[in-house]
């Protein structure tokens, strides 16, 4: 491939139909308590947000895995060995990957998936502009239903599924064990994923990270509803909700909110949705793992911990887990 070409990666595009889209979202607004799929948090001024958070003193999940991906990176790649197609879900600005992609020996390609269109093509024309000897082929797919992955022009020797950030952690049970499991597919039978998985701590550290003092992790919650307004033909007035994000301590895990600030009726889709006072949409949850926790659901799903590697106060864990499932 000439380096041209790579400067701009060709999108495979399984973007998920916005009436499907609409209909789930209605589906989770006639539930009791109210929801909506986190996933709906990411258009292009939510993955800005997202950026955003990344970088505040509160929130140490990025900094933290970012410091264990620079310091365990050389037996990573030893690890992972050349020629392995690198297959991330969510990857989002690209950043952690980064590390890996100046580490990882004859790279068959890089296979960014994301639902945040416009974010995963500037990173990956950034990505591509970066390593020009790279086959950059950006997927734009809900990674939670069934997509095809393009063929990289190179046959790997094995694939590694990457998925940072703890995105893992947004998941309950039983859908994050579907995941795991179709990452296994994915990987095949000698592949691996390599994933950050957030560990269980101290409920004041994590209630601080979901509650900044700067109000940037409200405004990405917020602008949920600024999404559903533009896309989905609502009417949510946004300064009638309020973030809320409460630690659980008996299922160890945060539960992201938008509070109703009074009664009132929102129209999405030409229904009808009616809010009273003090009542939630449930947007997110952020489980934290304990490692014989995530070891467990792992094994169900075909994988085997090889390594873990934490920071010096395991906050954080980066995990290698080879695939044994004879997909
Ligand atoms: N991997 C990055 C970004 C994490 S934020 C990091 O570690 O910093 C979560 C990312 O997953 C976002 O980019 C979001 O757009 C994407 N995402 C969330 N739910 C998704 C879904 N169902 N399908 C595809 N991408 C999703
Ligand atoms: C993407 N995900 C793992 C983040 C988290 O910490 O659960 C999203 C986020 N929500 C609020 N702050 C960050």
């Amino acid at each position: 491939m000439s380096d041209g070409d790579n400067a701009v990666p060709a999108l495979h595009d399984f973007e998920p139909d916005g009436d499907d889209s609409a209909a789930e979202i209605l589906r989770g607004l006639a539930a009791t308590p109210k929801r909506i799929s986190p996933k709906y948090f990411y258009d292009e001024r939510g993955s800005q947000l997202f950026d955003a958070i990344t970088e505040l003193p509160e929130y140490y999940p990025t900094r933290t895995e970012l410091a264990i991906m620079r310091e365990n990176v050389g037996e990573i790649a030893r690890l992972v060995g050349p020629e392995a197609s690198l297959i991330e879900f969510g990857s989002g600005s690209s950043l952690k990957t980064q590390i890996l992609l100046e580490n990882l020996v004859a790279l068959a390609a890089y296979v960014p998936v994301d639902i945040s269109k416009e974010h995963l093509v500037a990173a990956a024309e950034r990505i591509a502009a970066l390593f020009p000897d790279v086959d950059v082929l950006p997927v734009c797919a809900d990674f939670t239903q069934p997509f095809e992955l393009p063929d990289p022009k190179v046959t790997p020797v094995r694939n590694l599924v990457y998925f940072p950030g703890s995105t893992i952690g947004n998941f309950q049970r039983p859908q994050a064990l579907a995941l795991l499991q179709s990452m296994s597919r994915v990987a095949t039978e000698g592949g691996a994923l390599l994933i950050g998985v957030d560990l269980d701590k101290d409920p004041e550290i994590i209630t601080r990270a979901y509650n900044d003092a700067a109000g940037v992790t409200a405004e990405f919650n917020l602008n949920m509803l600024t999404h559903l307004n533009r896309e989905y033909q609502a009417d949510f007035d946004i300064r009638q909700f309020a973030h809320r994000a409460v630690y659980d301590r008996q299922d160890n895990r945060i539960e992201m909110q938008l509070v109703s600030m009074k009664d009132q009726t929102v129209t999405i889709g030409g229904r009808r949705i009616r809010f009273s006072k003090g009542e939630h949409i449930l947007t997110e949850y952020s489980h934290k793992y304990t490692r014989a926790e995530f070891a467990a659901l792992a094994a169900e799903a075909g994988f085997q911990v090889e390594c873990v590697w934490t920071d010096a106060e395991g906050l954080f864990s980066v995990q290698f887990l080879v695939c044994t499932a004879d997909n």
